[in-house]
């Protein structure tokens, strides 16, 4: 046994973050006033600086009763403690957040312009900046404006693409805010500690549907929670995800640069993860995976073409064995151990046959670690508790936590051991 791991907790453990919320002239800036409350509620400070023309669009007022904190609007603002406002907000940010950005805006940034309180902080921060385009369809792709999205991006400035949809102007296409679940991914993953830039993770996630008939299945009670924790968490960590999902009943909330694809039985999830681990050409081949879904184990031998009548119901049904998929990995990168391979392990009968069930399987499956989790604790809640074991017999216990504490500290624990 190596001990109990503390939970990374961002609430608990750690210092509030500081954003810097600037608020350009958009008519989409009445939506900044909601981002506010977003990651006011994820455990951020927000203080907010607004253009002039944005304050035609939305009061200052809204933003300070949201906040608790005076609105910075003019250049010439004092300091909270009698200093230059603005280097005294470019100093107290731990990451400034541009939601809306206007055609406007992003040029004045290209090109260094310091003419408002806002782009004074831009040029004197020590932050990373973060900004979020919304305009008129024709602005954001006129060749201008695009070339000035690339300058920033050059220089490190993380951009959130803009949604297409309808837009307020009476055009369709590209140009809509991008939603707040998506702007603080992003910032999450700009402030995060980078630790998997420039690797490809595939995980897998969810339960797998087994074809009794046309109307009819075998599936288990895995809601893919754990698994689609586990991308949001790779992806902060600054990772390029897929996941690679079974049917989850619902749409998981991942940000836009995670690729997923739904697979609906063991035999389309092989294939799937397979194309996603091995099938990409040597440099787009994953470093890491992680197998969090809970593949069927067998499917029915002869699933009816049509419904099966009550009359003609057999009264037992011949079950198949499916490819073991993560045991496919296994046995597929050899001797060479890349990528990285993670199992899951669930089981009914308490910790210890957990834990010796677990090492069994990290050797039988060629696996890295199995992290073992109890059916009572892991199926369908938003918590679990687990234990990260090796093929060796070592074993770390993770106390319950939430789903995506529990992946914080899988991937710290994967991190390591690279
Ligand atoms: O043997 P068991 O099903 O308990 O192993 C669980 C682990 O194996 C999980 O990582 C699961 O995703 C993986 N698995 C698989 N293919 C199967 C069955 C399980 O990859 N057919």
């Amino acid at each position: 046994m190596w001990g109990i791991l503390p939970h990374v907790n961002s609430k608990s453990g750690h210092k509030q973050k500081h954003l810097v919320l600037g608020v350009t002239g958009s008519i989409a800036c009445y939506k900044a006033a909601e981002l506010a409350r977003f990651f006011m509620r994820r455990g951020f400070k927000v203080r907010v600086v607004m253009t002039k023309s944005a304050t035609q669009f939305v009061s200052p007022l809204t933003f300070q009763a949201l906040t608790g904190n005076p609105v910075a609007e003019s250049f010439w603002d004092e300091g909270t403690r009698g200093n230059i406002g603005h280097i005294d907000l470019a100093d107290w940010a731990d990451v400034v957040v541009i939601a809306p950005a206007t055609a406007d805006c992003i040029a004045k940034m290209a090109f260094g312009f310091a003419e408002s309180s806002l782009l004074a902080v831009v040029l004197a921060t020590k932050a990373p900046v973060v900004i979020a385009p919304a305009m008129n369809v024709n602005m954001l792709e006129h060749p201008r404006t695009q070339e000035n999205l690339d300058l920033l991006r050059c220089r490190g400035v993380a951009i959130v693409q803009p949604e297409a949809g309808a837009l307020a102007c009476g055009w369709t296409g590209s140009g809509r805010l991008a939603s707040a679940p998506e702007i603080y991914a992003q910032t999450e993953r700009v402030l995060g500690p980078g630790d998997l830039v420039g690797k490809r993770v595939v995980i897998s996630a969810g339960p797998t549907r087994e074809a009794l008939d046309p109307v009819r299945y075998l599936s288990n009670r895995s809601s893919g929670k754990m698994g689609v924790a586990l991308a949001r968490e790779a992806y902060r960590r600054g990772a390029h995800v897929t996941l690679v999902h079974g049917p989850l009943g619902y749409k998981p909330v991942l940000p836009c640069e995670v690729v997923s694809r739904q697979t609906m039985t063991a035999e389309e999830m092989h294939q799937a993860v397979v194309h996603e681990v091995f099938d990409r050409g040597q440099s787009a081949q994953a470093d890491i995976v992680i197998m969090a879904a809970a593949v069927a184990d067998f499917r029915p031998a002869h699933p009816g073409e049509s419904k099966i009548k009550k009359s003609s119901a057999p009264s037992s049904i011949e079950l198949t064995p499916n490819i073991d998929i993560v045991r496919d990995l296994g046995e597929r990168r050899g001797e060479k151990r890349r990528p990285y391979l993670v199992g899951f392990a669930v089981e009914t009968d308490g910790e210890a046959a957990l834990i010796r069930e677990a090492q069994s399987k990290a050797v039988r499956k060629n696996v890295d670690i199995i992290v073992g989790n109890l059916a009572n604790d892991a199926f369908e809640g938003n918590t679990n508790r687990c234990w990260i074991v090796d093929a060796q017999g070592g074993s770390i216990a993770l106390n319950t936590a939430s789903k995506r504490s529990i992946a914080c500290s899988i991937w710290e624990e994967i991190v390591t051991r690279l």
